[in-house]
């Protein structure tokens, strides 16, 4: 079989590409790891930042999400008790859509099915691409026994952190980034009325909580657990508990709890490989970056590499106009680094570490006291948060270092 584009890991980063090349009429082939059941089953990422949503708009998938999604226009931080508001209209003019990952990728693979030029292939084994740094790559795999190969012009490594397509690129060829945080998130999915309207990241000293839902009768809540534990070893009840105890009295005294549909954890990292490119392999979303889930960036960079991406590809493949790949990596990190650094601080403020000290506690209760008092600093929370334009000036990026 012979398609322009072997796109590799069927995540929301490799639908969402396959979806922007076949709009633009490029033949695709996804190779998935998994089940589609499966892929559907995990419960990850919530927040949608505007550039995301607008791009799924685009993506001829914003529909069920415009129907059933969230709009916030705003969000909760809490100390000690005490909450204050960021408006994100006021801060910055935008706001973010609250739809699950889930519900994104069941609308990628539907929309998928129904795309011209596009093969998606589930339980696909031992996929590795091959002479990706000629001008004749191929990939292969196995699927039911049987030996597949596939000649493509571009390979796409979107297959997540564990994937294979970073590995293929010669660790002299790449740097990698790496911090790993002394905690995790426990996170239940449960069939309640979410506590708040609005997402509350709550800052305690028994450790970070959040607050957050799917819908009206579906509430997503997270509290800071150490790194070595089980989600097993959580009953529901020592979770709302510990829950009710970190959320400010307000929302906890209000708080519906039920029996958890999922409950699971989640081990925090900042993490970045670079370049993004090998040849005509391309990494995007977390194969080549990973942030910690505070400040909801994830899912969020998975599209922005992907829009940049989909276009080079597209250029390339139909002007043979390859700027727009040569840049992608360049343009790509810098926006990576920006949400690296914001899911760093949110972070840092928000939770507890274990050797912190009475020094460090009052450095990030006097940080969540400046964005309260400060219009500025809650403009500078928010328009990252809410998402960072895509088209920014990239005229000043060395063409030596975009072609990296
Ligand atoms: P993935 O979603 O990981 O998709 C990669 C796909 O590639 C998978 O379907 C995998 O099965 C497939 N694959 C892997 N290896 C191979 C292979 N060898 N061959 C073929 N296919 C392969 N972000 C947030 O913003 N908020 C959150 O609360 C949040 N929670 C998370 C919880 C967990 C446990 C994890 C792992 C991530 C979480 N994230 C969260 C991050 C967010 O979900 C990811 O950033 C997002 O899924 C990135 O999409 P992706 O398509 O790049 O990668
Ligand atoms: C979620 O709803 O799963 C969620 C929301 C915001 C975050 C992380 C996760 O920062």
């Amino acid at each position: 079989m012979n398609v322009d584009v072997a796109i590799i890991g069927g995540g929301p980063a490799g639908l969402l590409l396959a979806r922007l090349l076949s709009q633009a009429g490029a033949s695709v082939i996804v190779l998935e790891r998994q089940s589609r059941d499966y892929v559907l089953s995990r419960i990850r990422a919530g927040v949608l930042e505007w550039g995301a949503v607008e791009t799924l708009r685009q993506a001829g998938v914003g529909e069920r999400m415009d129907r059933e999604g969230y709009v916030h226009e705003g969000v909760s931080l809490a100390a000690a008790n005490a909450a204050f508001r960021v408006d994100f209209m006021k801060a910055c003019g935008q706001p973010v859509m609250v739809y699950g990952q889930t519900e994104v990728t069941r609308d990628l693979y539907e929309a998928l099915d129904r795309s011209d030029g596009v093969v998606v292939v589930q339980q696909a084994e031992d996929v590795q691409p091959h002479d990706v740094e000629t001008e004749r790559p191929f990939v292969t795999y196995r699927k039911d026994g049987i030996e597949h190969r596939i000649d493509c012009q571009f390979v796409a490594g979107c297959d997540g952190f564990h994937g294979v397509c970073r590995q293929t690129i010669p660790k002299a060829m790449r740097t990698e980034y790496e911090r790993v945080y002394p905690f995790g998130w426990l996170g239940v999915l449960s069939r309640t009325e979410p506590v708040s309207d609005e997402l509350i990241y709550a800052q305690h000293e028994r450790g970070f909580a959040l607050a957050s839902m799917r819908n009206a009768n579906l509430s997503r809540y997270y509290i800071q657990v150490p790194a070595d534990q089980k989600a097993e070893s959580w009953s529901d009840n020592e979770f709302w508990d510990e829950l009710r105890r970190r959320l400010p009295d307000e929302a906890a005294e209000t708080l519906e709890t039920g029996p958890s549909v999922e409950k699971s954890i989640a081990p925090l990292r900042s993490f970045v490989s670079e370049p993004m490119r090998y040849g005509r392999l391309f990494l995007a979303g977390d194969a080549s970056h990973i942030v910690p889930p505070t400040g909801a960036k994830g899912l969020n960079l998975a599209v922005s590499d992907v829009r940049y991406l989909a276009e080079g590809l597209v250029s390339a493949l139909k002007d043979d106009d390859e700027r727009g790949i040569d840049i992608y990596s360049a343009r790509a990190l810098d926006r990576v680094w920006r949400a690296i650094h914001f899911s760093w601080w949110m972070t840092s403020m928000m939770h507890r570490f274990p050797d912190q000290t009475p020094f460090d506690r009052r450095l990030q209760e006097v940080e969540l006291r400046r964005i309260r008092d400060s219009p500025a600093a809650q403009t500078l929370m928010a328009e990252i948060y809410t998402g960072l334009p895509y088209e920014g000036n990239f005229e000043h990026l060395d063409r030596s270092v975009a072609s990296a």
